[in-house]
């Protein structure tokens, strides 16, 4: 086998490796890796014995000539493959929580509402293997999808669904973060205010500019400092020699984020 240094143990596909299996940037898929089995697509098939052993990164030809790349599944393309009935986190939002909460290995997260499950897996992705997230969902329907999605990609051990409205208060205290994607976080803020350590971070995700105004004076009349709020406007780039500009349609919108620390009160007992 070929020796370099970018050939390492944790990089070779063995049986049961997650795999991102690419034919063009409409088509791929993510599947298991099962000695003895086959994957197929309508480009023909291949035996996973013939990358069971290889690293990530491999190509391998399909019986009809089809060339697929074998990659390791980065967080988004988990997030574009789950099961999802209310809308997801968009993966540059996602990007921007974790940059402006901190949230790192060993954080202890309270996210609400929990959705599909797509913000959690990158919030339990990020927070693994010491950290946790503590998840809220009032919706039984979606407390179930999520559950699934979080135990497709193996996180459930970094990562606690509870099926109970947020407004009522959270189970958790001394958390680091608390991340807040719900029609109304104004109801939720006070008790992120009672969940978080000082210092502590939280992040709303905000489709409208109203909502913005109500969160951002929220915050003010709990004491919230370092308030900012972002909007974050994406534009992908269509990829041809000599025709190389940002593409003719893109999402013109997702929603804005707040970020804010807790502050420590004079005279409040230390958390
Ligand atoms: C936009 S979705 C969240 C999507 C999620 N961030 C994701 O990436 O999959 C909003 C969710 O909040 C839930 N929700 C609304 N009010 C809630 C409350 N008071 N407590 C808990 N969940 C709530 C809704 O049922 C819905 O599933």
């Amino acid at each position: 086998m070929m020796k370099d240094s970018s050939y390492n143990i944790d990089n070779i596909i063995v049986e049961g490796s997650d795999l991102y299996i690419v034919l063009d940037q409409r088509k791929n898929w993510i599947t298991k890796a099962i000695s003895g089995k086959q994957f197929h697509c309508h480009k023909g098939f291949f035996d996973y014995d013939d990358i069971i052993g290889k690293p990530y990164g491999s190509r391998v030809e399909t019986n009809k000539s089809a060339t697929l790349s074998i990659y390791k599944p980065l967080p988004s393309d988990y997030l574009s493959k789950l099961t999802h009935s209310s809308q997801i986190i968009y993966p540059k939002d996602a990007g921007l929580i974790l940059m402006n909460t901190g949230i790192a290995p060993g954080s202890k997260v309270i996210e609400t509402g929990t959705g599909s499950g797509a913000l959690t897996s990158i919030l339990a992705t990020y927070v693994k293997t010491d950290g946790h997230v503590f998840t809220y969902e009032i919706r039984e329907e979606a407390f179930n999808t999520s559950t699934k999605n979080i135990q497709r990609l193996g996180l459930e051990s970094y990562v606690t669904i509870k099926n109970k409205d947020a407004s009522l208060g959270f189970d958790e205290t001394n958390a680091d973060a608390v991340v807040l994607d719900l029609g109304d976080p104004c109801e939720v803020i006070p008790h992120a205010h009672t969940s978080l350590k000082y210092s502590g971070t939280i992040a709303v995700f905000l489709p409208t500019y109203n909502q913005v105004e109500k969160v951002y004076t929220k915050l003010q009349e709990f004491h919230f400092g370092e308030i900012k709020a972002i909007e974050l406007i994406k534009r992908e780039m269509q990829l041809k020699v000599n025709a190389i500009r940002p593409n003719t349609r893109m999402i013109g919108h997702t929603g804005f984020l707040i970020f804010a620390r807790k502050l420590y009160q004079e005279g409040e007992e230390c958390r």
